[in-house]
């Protein structure tokens, strides 16, 4: 029981770690009224935020989250299957409580399963004209600029926060073969893109945690050993609208 203690006060002290340059800490609401019989609310395992609707959300109001883990490392795309099979879709945050709520939440499953770095899928991919080997494209605009060189592709998240947190040197254009002989000659003939956005999820590492990265979008474990615990996805973040129900 002692020990159990330890644990959540420690997790506390972990999840406190999480630094992006906002403390706020405010509380999400689930449910709204909408009408005089009717209420919208999230359905169980989700919890809604509410956003500012405008036309760079699609006009999204509130809007549902779930931090999902995964039995095992789950590439993009099975990422998107899961979300999908549950009515939802690979989602991201729209601010910091957003991005704190879902780190927080892997944070906690993580330490479950005595994981102490890893990622999680996100929504989001590289730009058709920035999915090349041309360093030329890849070192010029759009392609390297950080605000422009991804796309989400559900519109019902502003990309506008999401963007200023790429950790530092993110995105990359390409990582892997991971192998320091390559970066003389890239691209090998093996090289991929990385197309495809994980947060990284490492409670010590503030420089890090709850940061974007970019990965190959099949990629469930990183293959550079150096990297794989924390380039692993063992998880996805889904969303969807909230369900309407009559009372
Ligand atoms: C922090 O969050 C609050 C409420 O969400 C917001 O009003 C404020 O502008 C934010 N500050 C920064 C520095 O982002
Ligand atoms: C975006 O909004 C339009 C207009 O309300 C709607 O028809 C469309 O289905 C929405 N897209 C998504 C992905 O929700
Ligand atoms: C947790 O992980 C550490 C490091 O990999 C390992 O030494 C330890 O035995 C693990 N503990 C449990 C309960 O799995
Ligand atoms: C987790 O990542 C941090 C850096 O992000 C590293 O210092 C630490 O050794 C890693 N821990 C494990 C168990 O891989």
């Amino acid at each position: 029981m002692k020990q159990s203690w330890l644990f959540l006060a420690l997790l506390v002290v972990l999840t406190r770690s999480f630094v992006v340059d906002n403390a706020s800490d405010s509380c999400s609401e689930e449910e709204e009224e909408e009408t005089d019989n009717t209420k919208v609310k999230c359905p169980k395992h989700y919890i809604g935020f509410y956003r500012t609707p405008n036309d760079a959300n699609n006009q999204t109001k509130l809007w549902c989250l779930r931090a999902v883990m995964s039995n095992e490392p789950v590439s993009q795309a099975r990422a998107q299957e899961a979300c999908e099979a549950e009515g939802s879709v690979l989602s991201t945050f729209a601010n910091f409580d957003e991005q704190k709520y879902i780190v927080k939440r892997a944070t906690k499953h993580f330490n479950h399963r005595n994981i102490t770095n890893g990622s999680l899928w996100l929504d989001g991919a590289r730009i058709d004209e920035c999915q090349t080997f041309d360093i030329t494209k890849q070192t010029s605009a759009p392609c390297n600029d950080k605000k422009q060189v991804f796309r989400l592709i559900d519109p019902r998240t502003d990309p506008k926060y999401v963007w200023t947190q790429w950790y530092r040197t993110s995105p990359t254009w390409a990582y892997y073969p991971f192998r320091t002989e390559d970066y003389v000659t890239y691209p090998t003939a093996d090289s991929v893109i990385a197309d495809c956005i994980q947060m990284w999820i490492s409670p010590r590492n503030s420089d890090r945690n709850g940061q974007l990265h970019s990965l190959n979008c099949d990629m469930a474990v990183a293959p550079a050993k150096i990297n794989e615990p924390l380039y692993t996805n063992y998880g996805f973040v889904c969303g969807r609208p909230p369900v309407l129900s009559f009372y």
